[in-house]
Formats: C-alpha cells, sequence, structure tokens
C-alpha cells in the first residue's frame, strides 16, 4: 500500500504573518488525518516560522527548491544541510517554474537530487510536459528523459525515497486539469519506466504525485486512479478550508 502525500506549494507567496495565519487555521482542520502525508512548502523566508508551528503535528516542511553544494561561496543559495537544519524534512526539485524561468536543466535537477537524498530530504521530484510537447505527442518522450536524466547515477535504495510529481505544465495555475485518465495515463507510464529501469518493486512503492489545479472538487476523481497516489497542490494550498479538504478527501 503506498501511503498518499497531499503536499501544498505556497510558492511566492505568504509573509511570516500570513503563514502564521495559514497554519494556525490549517492545523485544526487536519490534525486528525493520520492516513496521509500532509507537507507544506513555504518560502525559504518563513520556514523557520512555519517549523515552531508545526513541530509535533502531523504536517511535514518542504522548501521549494536546494542548490546541490553544501556551503561555499555560492551567493543567494540555499543547501539541502541548512534546510534541514530549518526544520525541513522534504524538498521540491525540478518545479516547472524553476526550469522554465531559472535555468533548471536534468541534469542540474540530478545533482539536487543526490544532494538532497545524501542530506536525507525526500525529495519531491516533478516532472512534466508543455502544451506544445503535448500537442506534438512527445508527453512520453519529454517525461521519459525528464525521468531517466534525473534520476541518472541515484542507488536503487535511495530512488525508493524520493516522491514523484507529475505536473503537465498546461495545467499549471490555468485552472485546467488533465483529465483523470490523461493523468492516469502519465502515471502508469512513469511506475513502468520505474519498473524497466529499476524493478517492480521500486516502481510499485513509489509514489507519484499529480499537480496541475488541484482543487476539493477534483481531488477524489483524481485519488481513484490506480496510480496517483497525492497530489501538489498551489493555489488551492494558500486557503486553509481549500487545502483542508483536498487533504480529507477520504471524508
Ligand atoms: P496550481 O495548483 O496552482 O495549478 O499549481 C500546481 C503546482 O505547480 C504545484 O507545484
Amino acid at each position: 500500500m503506498r501511503r498518499p502525500v497531499i503536499a501544498g506549494n505556497w510558492k511566492l507567496f505568504k509573509s511570516s504573518v500570513e503563514a502564521r495565519e495559514l497554519v494556525g487555521s490549517l492545523l485544526p482542520l487536519v490534525n486528525r488525518t493520520d492516513t496521509v502525508d500532509v507537507v507544506v512548502a513555504p518560502v525559504f523566508t518563513v520556514l523557520a516560522t512555519v517549523r515552531d508551528l508545526v513541530q509535533g503535528t502531523n504536517i511535514r516542511l518542504a522548501a521549494q527548491d536546494c542548490f546541490w553544494e553544501e556551503e561555499g561561496a555560492f551567493t543567494g543559495e540555499v543547501s539541502p544541510k541548512m534546510l534541514v537544519d530549518a526544520g525541513c524534512s522534504h524538498v521540491i526539485i525540478g518545479h516547472s517554474e524553476r526550469r522554465q524561468y531559472f535555468g533548471d536543466t536534468d541534469d542540474t535537477v540530478n545533482k539536487k537530487l543526490k544532494a538532497a537524498l545524501a542530506a536525507d530530504l525526500i525529495p519531491l521530484f516533478c516532472v512534466g510536459e508543455t502544451l506544445e510537447e503535448r500537442e506534438a505527442d512527445k508527453t512520453f518522450e519529454v517525461i521519459g528523459r525528464q525521468l531517466k536524466k534525473g534520476l541518472a547515477g541515484i542507488h536503487d535504495d535511495l530512488v525508493s525515497r524520493i516522491v514523484i510529481a507529475y505536473e503537465p505544465v498546461w495545467a499549471i495555475g490555468t485552472g485546467k486539469t488533465a483529465s483523470n485518465q490523461q493523468a492516469q495515463e502519465v502515471h502508469a507510464f512513469i511506475r513502468s519506466v520505474l519498473c524497466e529501469t529499476r524493478s517492480r518493486t521500486i516502481a510499485e512503492s513509489t509514489r507519484i504525485l499529480y499537480g496541475g489545479s488541484v482543487k476539493p472538487e477534483n481531488i477524489r476523481g483524481l485519488m481513484s486512479q490506480t496510480d496517483i497516489d497525492g497530489a501538489l497542490v498551489g493555489g488551492a494550498s494558500l486557503k486553509a478550508e481549500s487545502f483542508a479538504s483536498i487533504v480529507n478527501y477520504g471524508g
């Protein structure tokens, strides 16, 4: 049985005051949820604030990115070790917005995954095709490449700790969710790549989340698909009520 993960990616939103308010409202709504891993990913500057609020609760803390070196003359970067120090257990890596606007490539994503794993963080490793790639029938080719290059040189024991997030770029922030079938098809493909390149055990135990306009209205349909094990939620994670109802999709 794969334990579901519902993660909220706050992106570039929430001051420390707003983060306190959000977590304060969220906690009583999700504190009885014991069948799902609940994760929130605030901006770096409020990680410590949120850590203090979620300590001893069922909410886990993620950062939205990391660098691959532990320390050094790398102005503006944050290392996995520093994220652990700030209270993180998880880190998002390879989000399409990082790939699109900040120059992340399959190669740098691979380095970041290795560094995060070495620091004992659980990576939420994002893959996804653009609209252009989907329309050119290249979805599987793109996802296959992102997976193989992203996971290159990572030992099987460590791959099994990674959570994969399928986020079709055309569904992010557009209100246009992939249909249950479209998402399931890619999730099954991701599992088949893991089976071919790793093992059936790894393929069957790896959790694969869907991301892209997930809302309280569509979470149940997505979660009813065989290969969808959770969600990476953007916009709807910024309000306690909507994020909580996604977390509590099971009723
Ligand atoms: P939205 O839920 O706002 O579409 O964002 C998805 C996402 O990018 C989560 O990482």
